[in-house]
């Protein structure tokens, strides 16, 4: 990320311009289901916390990783009035490698980076779960929003690059979000547990 996104969204933060607020991402609501039992989460691209403080309110213990420091500023604030377990990393996730099988729960809202698909994969445990949502090409191409083509994700795409999971809940299209209509895609799922290495299998 160039030096010029990351002092505008430092701008963002700073203005009150981005969701600087306490309600949690849509996926987040419709994934509460699935939630227990609460582990190590990552928020990945967390932003002033929305996300992360609702999972660390929830029972998780929380790597909340972003480039903007306005934003960790904000987030660390809320974290620290209420005690919560939310550990913050500043930190450019196009640079960013996870130790793999560590976490119980990667949540991804409104970021699109398309390096992390297999980060995420590698980074979850067998059986964690992926939580993400962003917007599709739908945004600009139904609604004309004015948002750079390469942030969206194409139409299938995120069901796609996750075909290897078991998908618990996918959704597309224009979708109602509490701000109005976007073209956005979700998907809730569990990585696979891994198949039998050949040793144990040969013992059954
Ligand atoms: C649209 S906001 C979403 C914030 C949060 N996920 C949410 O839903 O409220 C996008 C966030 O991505 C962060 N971001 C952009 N590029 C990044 C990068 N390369 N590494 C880490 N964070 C990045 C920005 O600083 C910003 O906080």
């Amino acid at each position: 990320m160039s030096k010029e996104d990351r002092s505008r969204w430092d701008e963002r933060y700073r203005v009150g311009d981005w969701l600087d607020i306490d309600e949690p991402a849509t996926i987040l609501t419709l994934a509460e289901a699935w939630l227990q039992p609460p582990g190590l989460a990552l928020d990945a691209a967390c932003g002033s916390g929305r996300n992360a403080l609702h999972l660390a309110r929830r029972g998780y213990t929380v790597i909340a990783v972003d480039i903007s420091w306005e934003g960790l500023q904000r987030l660390a604030r809320r974290a620290r009035a209420e005690d919560l377990p939310i550990h913050i990393v500043h930190g450019d996730l196009e640079r960013f490698q996870l130790k793999p099988d560590c976490f119980d729960l990667v949540l991804n809202t409104r970021f699109l980076l398309r390096r992390l698909f297999d980060v995420y994969r590698r980074a979850l445990k067998p059986g964690g779960l992926l939580l993400f949502e962003t917007l599709t090409v739908d945004e600009i191409d139904v609604l004309g929003g004015d948002i750079r083509r390469e942030f969206a994700l194409e139409r299938g795409e995120l069901k796609a690059a996750f075909s290897d999971f078991e998908i618990l809940l996918y959704e597309e299209g224009v979708l109602e979000e509490p701000e109005g209509e976007r073209g956005m895609a979700r998907l809730i799922g569990k990585r696979r547990a891994s198949r039998p290495s050949r040793r144990s299998h040969q013992r059954l």
